[in-house]
């Protein structure tokens, strides 16, 4: 046991993965949708003011009746809100709870249970959004492979809109320990459980892993979250080889304009047109 817990508990090397997915672990997808449908808690969706809001910029950058693509929606918070505009719109996530949730409670949206880095369109839509900083959660390479999967599925002229976080976010810089008790259950696990929580920071502090170990009485678990942060200059530098142009950049998905001070930042790129 304790040889194990030593291997969970070390720090990771640069972009390994979690032994074990957790998007659709029964306990934690559990937690996880009601996260997301409170919606004064910023945790897996943001506020739900801040939702309305992006949906109201949303509506006014994409034209009526685009077809769009949302990536990771989650269980349906922008995807339904941008149905009832009247665009035509799919959800795509891979978590089973998030998209049952979705299809029940919005019947005008499609939705998809798929990993978006399996993407297989060729210019289907007007329209991609991966909204709440989900792109610098994702490996070098695996934004790769969704840039170009990305381009491939939107139609000439279409608009890829998405955002990440700055260094003005939460940011401590600093790699950290800590550790807490549950005596009746919590969030990542139903048994009562110890948490092991470590922050580690790669790359010049721009990539951080989350590492939480959990112990019950008969089990370890572990699970890993990354976090890259960009600037405005390490955004473009990395997109833009795809052959997207930089339509516009924003302080957030709310649409403000960019000032450079946020903790966020949104890019709007285009697809080139055909010639
Ligand atoms: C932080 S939540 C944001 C959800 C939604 N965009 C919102 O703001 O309400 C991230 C979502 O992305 C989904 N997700 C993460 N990686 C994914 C992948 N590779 N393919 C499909 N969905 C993914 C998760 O299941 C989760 O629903």
């Amino acid at each position: 046991m304790i040889n194990h817990l030593f291997s969970l508990a070390r720090q990771p090397a640069l972009w390994q993965r979690s032994v074990e997915p957790f998007w659709n672990d029964g306990h934690i997808s559990k937690q996880m949708l009601e996260a997301h449908l409170n919606p004064d808690w910023e945790a897996a969706s943001r506020r739900h003011s801040d939702i309305d809001c992006s949906v109201k910029w949303l509506s006014r950058l994409i034209p009526p009746g685009s077809r769009i693509l949302d990536l990771g929606c989650g269980p349906g918070l922008y995807t339904k809100r941008l149905s009832e505009q009247g665009y035509n719109v799919t959800g795509l996530d891979f978590s089973r709870r998030s998209i049952a949730y979705a299809q029940e409670h919005d019947t005008r949206s499609r939705y998809i249970y798929q990993n978006y880095l399996e993407l297989n369109y060729t210019e289907a839509f007007d329209s991609i959004t991966l909204i709440y900083c989900d792109y610098g959660a994702l490996t070098l390479s695996e934004r790769k492979t969704l840039l170009s999967k990305v381009y491939r599925a939107l139609k000439p002229g279409g608009l890829f809109i998405f955002d990440v976080f700055t260094q003005k976010t939460n940011w401590s810089k600093q790699d950290s320990t800590s550790w807490r008790v549950y005596p009746d259950g919590g969030f990542w696990n139903a048994e009562p459980h110890v948490c092991l929580e470590a922050s580690y920071f790669f790359e010049g502090h721009t990539v951080e892993a989350r590492q939480t170990v959990i112990l019950t009485d008969h089990e370890l678990h572990q699970y890993l979250i990354w976090n890259t942060v960009f600037t405005q200059e390490t955004l473009a530098d990395e997109v833009l080889l795809w052959g997207f142009q930089l339509d516009s950049v924003y302080n957030d998905s709310c649409g403000s304009p960019y000032t450079g001070g946020a903790d966020t930042l949104c890019f709007v790129l285009r697809k080139a047109q055909l010639a």
